[in-house]
């Protein structure tokens, strides 16, 4: 009866970044970038060494001054990490930052603490991630991939509503990111959003429903993995090749 109702109501973006430019001084690290993750949406965000993907992270968890603007759920997010695991953001860096004397259990108990059914949420969330034979042992004797998945672990035990993981495929092997990505499809299926940072573009190309591609801190191309992957400038930005191949000529 009403023009607007022939639009169906729309959810806003778990995630939105607009416009988000981060400088450290006279380096411009994030330079006018903006894109979106929708709910259940697993989005990668990839691009050569130093291109500004862990900064846009550190902009979202409000760990550093920004322009332009950040939102969850339609609203501005909180510029303090605290209030943001209650807006339901959760993230494991790219250093782990785990506790290394504390046992399993205690590192993944962290943001739970003083909660009703503590025990037994963390409990689950050992078992969904294989950690239920390590859970009482120091996070020191722990072998890379088991840290990885510990981290991991604290991250999705306050059962976020959207997830950051930067790297979490780094150094890890074949069949250990084969279970990474069923983690991240199984977390994503249950309605959490997924932003991942990540240099394994095998990985990548199998997880993202969409990648954004950053190049000295401004996004170069934006789309599905097939599209991304046969975009020159990506090829250029990772290969260090020029469109008309004209690397280490010299003009
Ligand atoms: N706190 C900081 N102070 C000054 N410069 C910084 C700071 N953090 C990052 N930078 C610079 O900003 C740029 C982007 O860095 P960033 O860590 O975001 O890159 P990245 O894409 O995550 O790289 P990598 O793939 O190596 O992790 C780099 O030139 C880096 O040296
Ligand atoms: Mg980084």
């Amino acid at each position: 009866m009403y023009p607007n109702t022939l639009h169906t109501e729309k959810q806003p973006p778990r995630l939105e970044v607009s416009h988000l430019t981060v400088s450290f001084g006279g380096l411009t690290a994030v330079d006018d970038v903006s894109f979106e993750v929708r709910p259940g949406e697993v989005v990668a965000l990839i691009g050569p060494n130093g291109a500004g993907k862990t900064t846009v992270f550190n902009a979202i968890c409000g760990l550093v001054r920004l322009r332009g603007a950040i939102a969850l759920d339609g609203r501005a997010a909180p510029r303090r990490t605290a209030r943001l695991t209650t807006r339901g953001l959760s993230r494991t860096l790219q250093g782990l930052g785990l506790f290394a004397s504390l046992s399993v259990r205690d590192n993944v108990r962290i943001p739970v603490v003083g909660s009703t059914d503590a025990d037994a949420i963390i409990a689950a969330q050992l078992d969904a991630l294989d950690l239920t034979g390590l859970a009482e042992r120091p996070v020191a004797a722990l072998a890379y991939p088991d840290r990885k998945r510990v981290a991991l672990a604290r991250a999705l035990v306050s059962g976020p509503s959207m997830l950051l993981l930067d790297e979490p495929a780094g150094g890890l092997g074949p069949d250990d990111i084969e279970a990474l990505a069923a983690t991240v499809r199984r977390v994503a299926d249950a309605g959490c959003s997924v932003l991942l940072v990540e240099h394994h573009v095998d990985f990548v190309m199998g997880i993202a429903d969409r990648i954004v591609v950053l190049d000295f801190g401004r996004i170069i191309a934006h789309g599905t993995p097939d599209e991304v992957r046969r975009d020159r400038r990506v090829e250029e930005a990772y290969l260090g090749i020029r469109v008309d191949g004209a690397e280490g000529a010299v003009a």
